[in-house]
């Protein structure tokens, strides 16, 4: 029995371990059921009893050692693989992070929400209604006539003949006082359709169209409402003027402007050199209108009025091109 030459496999073997996977496969070669150690144990059988005492006090003393120089073979590996996933998974906790986007709600939304808001603090309640409508309620009802030129094809989508994408917001104040007896105090916000595209017009747009009607209400009660309203939006010192107008569903009608927000009133390109900027349509609401919903003009009276939302937009944040507000562009909405 050579004990000389296992020792010098078991040294040759460790000299040759370079991975954890040589490491695997010499240990089964050396320590296995069938390895070399075990062939050695085995070999002890053919000898007598005093020689296989030594031999084997020999060959389990170098089993034993060798099993500590593996073990300590495997340590090392492991060690390595540890320190390089701690490499591979390193981060600099002083990195400055990253900041999430966060969505915000778009400037039409946000003007919506704020005309509501003032709106609601002065009693009125919200409405909404269908965007694709008669031509009754869009026109008929409101005392627009046939040949009116805003029937003109030119403004209008039809989407076949007698129906209509609304052109205003109008239209839901003959629903909401054909579902209603007076008091009546509403606002209707909502998107409408024109047959426009420019740097001040896209095809759909949006109005939020107000409605009052009670006993004894006159055109002072317009005038106090919507000066408040505009003093709300706008501020307190907005200068406020009414200018006598014409829409087929009031009488008398009246369009508001206010004080230039670029020029304060010195005339400048927006305000076309006049130092005013039309906002709104009103009136009192036309008689015939009244009767057309049963209601009685001797009885009750009461004003409406519609505004752009973009336009009081695009005036409230300085914005000159409607159509950025459709573009989807992230690095401009989210500057409001
Ligand atoms: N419907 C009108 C438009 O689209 C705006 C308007 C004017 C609404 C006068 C009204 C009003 O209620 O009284 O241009």
């Amino acid at each position: 029995m050579n004990i000389e030459e296992l020792h010098n496999r078991v040294e040759s073997g460790i000299a040759s371990v370079k991975t954890i996977e040589d490491l695997k496969g010499f240990k089964l070669v050396l320590l296995g059921r069938k390895g070399l150690f075990a062939e050695y144990l085995d070999g002890l059988k053919s000898l007598n009893k005093e020689e296989r005492k030594d031999f084997g006090r020999e060959i389990n003393s170098l089993k034993s050692e060798t099993e500590g120089r593996l073990k300590g073979l495997e340590d090392h590996f492991a060690e390595e693989e540890r320190k390089r996933e701690q490499e591979r998974s390193w981060i600099d906790i002083t990195m400055p992070g990253k900041i999430p986007l966060t969505g915000r709600k778009h400037p039409i939304t946000q003007t919506f929400d704020e005309i509501i808001r003032i709106f609601s603090s002065l009693g009125f309640s919200v409405a909404e209604g269908p965007e694709v409508e008669t031509e009754h309620y869009n026109f008929e009802a409101l005392n627009i006539p046939k040949d009116h030129p805003a029937r003109d094809m030119q403004d209008t989508f039809y989407i076949e003949p007698g129906i209509v994408l609304r052109t205003h917001t109008s239209p839901m104040q003959i629903r909401v006082m054909e579902s209603q007896l007076p008091p009546v105090r509403v606002i209707v916000p909502g998107a409408v359709y024109r047959c426009d595209h420019d740097v001040s017009h896209t095809p759909m747009f949006h109005q939020v169209e107000g409605l009052l009607v009670d006993k004894g209400v006159r055109f002072s009660d317009l005038k106090g409402i919507l000066t408040v309203f505009i003093h709300e939006m706008f501020g307190p010192d907005t200068p406020v003027r009414f200018r006598p107008s014409y829409f087929p569903f009031t009488e008398p009608s009246a369009e508001i402007d206010i004080g230039c927000v670029i020029c304060a009133g010195d005339g400048c390109r927006l305000c076309k050199e006049t130092g005013w900027l039309e906002i709104l349509g009103s009136g009192m609401v036309h008689p015939q209108v009244l009767r057309g919903v049963g209601y009685d003009p001797e009885e009750v009276s009461g004003f409406a009025f519609g505004m752009g939302v973009e336009r009081i937009a695009m005036l409230r944040f300085g914005i000159d091109d409607i159509r950025q507000f459709y573009y989807h562009d992230t690095r401009f909405l989210s500057q409001f």
